[in-house]
């Protein structure tokens, strides 16, 4: 049968799941609208206002993927239902507003990806208040009703481990630098996590390290500048969290006339990056398959905005998750991953400047 059909079928199922649920609990409050045993389903499911709440748009996935796919979710998941979307350009006060709003506009659901994960507490008790259950979308929430990311801890193993991997078969002995993600975001002291459990015990002492305020590729420059100095000679690595931070590291290494470049890790799979790892001045990315993240947030938004229960696979610190498996590239495998996948077409890496290394990777 179509998938129209069957999520027609889905949605007959479900309401009638509400009814028997509510009928079962007959105290249930319906006056406040949206409790999660079933008020807002039975109050006319299928219209409700769902609000995403981005964090930065420095990184590209954010508007370029993460929106897109998360409006297109829903619209097939629920076509009465509306996105309510703000990206909050990495200031958590502002974020904190834009939930204010979403809940004022009558969201049933907020999905943040948290500027600062310890600040959006007081995101999630807002909308409890209110009945509204919070999603947290990549970057972990405490009290959230939902998590749905990658295995985090996994990604910076990755990083940690191809940078290793390709520091001894270059067989230069020296020192490497870590460049991390926000200290307000969870993700970056796990990605963290994740690569120490790999470089501590890797022989590649640590020379210096620097936790990237607002992951601006801007301030993570700014920082390999100040570095290159001192580390110049002894610098076999680079790990720097993601691809934004890659970039600036990068630009500043090559600034200050350092040749050849060390390796350097990323995450993200952006162009820019994929783009980077064929002209060898990036080593290797971390590629995150944002539809299916997307499309399982948009899933249980629509579920818990109806009133249902989220379907999780694990529990992270009490909050029903879903954790995705990410996936180490460099230029060997950028065809089996990021293009298999379409996530980027071949006509898109392979612009001009890229042709030859291109046809060398087996792209074209
Ligand atoms: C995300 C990364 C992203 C970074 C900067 C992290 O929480 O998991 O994909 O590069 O934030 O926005």
């Amino acid at each position: 049968m179509s998938t129209r059909t069957m999520r027609t079928a889905g949605a007959a199922l479900a309401f009638g799941m509400t009814l028997t649920a509510l009928a079962a609990c007959g105290s249930d409050d319906s006056s406040s609208g949206g409790s999660t045993s079933g008020g807002s389903a039975a109050a006319g499911g299928g219209n409700e206002k769902i609000a995403l709440l981005l964090p930065e748009s420095k990184t590209a996935r954010y508007e370029a993927f993460d929106r897109p796919y998360f409006e297109a979710a829903v619209k097939s998941g629920c076509a009465g239902c509306s996105v309510l979307y703000s990206n909050a350009d990495q200031d958590a006060n502002k974020q904190q507003q834009q939930a204010e709003a979403a809940l004022t506009q009558g969201a049933k659901v907020l999905v943040i990806s948290a500027v600062d994960g310890k600040a959006a507490a007081s995101i999630v008790a807002s909308a409890k208040a209110k009945n509204v259950p919070v999603i947290a979308y990549d970057r972990f929430i405490a009290g959230a009703n939902y998590y749905v990311s990658f295995d985090n801890f996994q990604v910076g193993v990755l990083q940690g481990q191809t940078l290793v991997d390709i520091m001894k078969k270059n067989g230069k002995q020296g020192e490497i630098v870590m460049i991390n993600g926000a200290p307000t975001d969870a993700n970056a002291a796990d990605f963290k996590k994740g690569a120490m459990s790999v470089l501590q015990s890797s022989g590649y002492p640590i020379a210096a390290s620097y936790d990237t305020p607002d992951w601006s590729p801007d301030k993570a420059q700014q920082w390999m500048e100040s570095q290159v100095t001192t580390v110049k000679d002894k610098l076999v690595g680079v790990y720097a969290a993601n691809d934004g931070t890659a970039g600036g590291a990068i630009a500043a290494l090559k600034g200050g006339g350092v040749n050849p470049l060390p390796p350097v890790t990323g995450q993200d799979a952006e162009l820019a990056g994929i783009q980077r790892l064929l002209s060898g001045d990036q080593a290797m990315t971390v590629y995150k398959a944002i539809k299916p993240q997307a499309e399982d947030a948009a899933k249980n938004a629509i579920a818990l905005a109806q009133g249902k229960k989220p379907a999780s696979t694990v529990d992270k610190e009490g909050v029903p998750s879903t954790l995705l498996k990410p996936v180490a590239v460099t230029k060997d495998n950028i065809k089996d991953t990021v293009v298999k996948d379409g996530f980027w077409t071949v006509e898109q890496i392979c612009t001009g400047e890229f042709a030859a290394a291109c046809t060398e990777a087996g792209l074209s």
